[in-house]
């Protein structure tokens, strides 16, 4: 949808024109997948696609929030604003006023706000990042309180914790707030210092391949894992006071391994510590222009998301698998989550059909879905658009 269609919208929805319209993305992360809340790097790119959300007052006393994509339409009073609703689409921008009013922002003005995304739902592409941080985006850019995008990205994030119950790390927010087209973001989550590094893909493309997965990152298993990271770093501090596994350098984890002694979290600490070296070896990779280094390793991340992680599941595997097959790829590995969502995978030009009808038709011939696939354009972070 344009924004003059969408703003038609807003003129039907709520009879009156739109005062502002704003924008933020979804994401793709290259590499470095659940290490955001162990306190390691992500190399996330914000994506062309994300969700729009327009606004304009009203003297009712009331936040009104509709969505062109949920058949259901929340009104709530100022004091209904810190109160998660029991199951409804709106706890995500509602969150984010709660958040605000948590750090002392007071609302006492209404709003009609309409939303519209085009990120696929459960795609593990940050639909839910996105509306967080345009809701975060647009109420400060409304009320004047001159957050930082940073910490925009905080409010979403705390926002998914206490309204979506998902202990989420920083990545998404942060990728959505901050993102810059044709560029990666290298974030170290544990100080949120990041560097923008160009993506230059000459005769490459970045392809997302939608396996369409009936079963999305439920918050049980995601948060079972961050609890098993938790686990992991309570047993080895009995040999090394340490507050992230991200600490750990591979020699070091192989020295005090043994000191995890529940065999699943020695699993998942394994990962996270091969994991950030993985990134940290992309991003030199990917900046001294060696996209075949940065291919294997994206291989290798999937292969231990599989392997130690365990949240890839037969639907991303497949996609994984019938990608690398394909001459003409140069990495594909899960990105987001995982149990389902999307793979991303480098792929030369000149595969790029043959990638979609060979991985289509293997893929669906496997598991049974249609595919969908679509070339990533790295886009920028939050903005006004009018
Ligand atoms: C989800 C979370 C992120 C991150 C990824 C895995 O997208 O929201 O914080 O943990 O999973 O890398």
């Amino acid at each position: 949808m344009t924004v003059s269609e969408l703003k038609s919208s807003f003129q039907s929805a709520y009879g009156k024109e739109a005062e502002a319209v704003y924008f933020s993305p979804g994401r793709v992360n290259l590499i470095g997948e659940h290490t955001d809340y162990n306190g390691g790097a992500v190399f996330p790119c914000a994506l062309s696609f994300g969700t729009y959300l327009l606004l304009a007052k009203n003297d009712k006393k009331a936040i009104n929030f509709k969505s062109l994509n949920q058949p259901e339409v929340i009104s709530l009073g100022f004091d209904q604003l810190t109160t998660r609703l029991e199951k409804s689409w709106a706890n995500y921008p509602l969150g984010v006023f709660a958040q605000f009013i948590k750090r002392g922002v007071k609302i006492e003005q209404g709003y009609d706000i309409l939303i519209w995304g085009n990120v696929p739902n459960g795609a593990g592409l940050s639909s839910s990042a996105a509306l967080e941080v345009v809701t975060a985006y647009a109420l400060n850019d409304q009320l004047g309180t001159g957050f930082d995008r940073t910490v925009l990205a905080q409010i979403g994030q705390k926002s998914e914790h206490e309204f979506a119950l998902v202990n989420c790390g920083i990545m998404d927010q942060f990728a959505s707030a901050n993102g810059k087209k044709d560029h990666a973001i290298h974030l170290n989550c544990d100080t949120l210092e990041f560097e923008l590094v160009p993506v230059k893909l000459k005769g490459v493309k970045i392809l997302i391949s939608n396996t369409h997965s009936p079963h999305k990152l439920d918050s049980g298993a995601y948060n079972e894992r961050v609890a098993q990271c938790k686990t992991a770093v309570e047993q080895l501090n009995k040999v090394r006071p340490l507050k992230y596994l991200a600490e750990l350098t591979e020699e070091e984890f192989k020295k005090i391994e043994s000191a995890i002694t529940d065999p699943i979290a020695h699993k998942r600490a394994r990962h996270v510590v091969g994991e950030v070296q993985r990134t940290s070896d992309a991003v030199k990779a990917l900046k001294a222009g060696n996209l075949e280094t940065f291919g294997k390793l994206m291989n290798a991340s999937h292969a231990s998301l599989r392997d130690d992680y365990e949240v890839t599941g037969p639907e991303l595997d497949a996609m994984a698998e019938e990608a690398w097959k394909i001459d003409g790829v140069i990495g594909s590995r899960m990105t987001g989550g995982g149990f389902g969502g999307c793979t991303v995978s480098l792929v030369k030009d000149e595969a790029v059909d043959t990638f979609i009808k060979q991985v289509g038709e293997a893929y669906e011939k496997r598991i049974g879905i249609k595919p969908e696939f679509y070339v990533a354009e790295i886009g920028d972070g939050a903005t006004r658009l009018a």
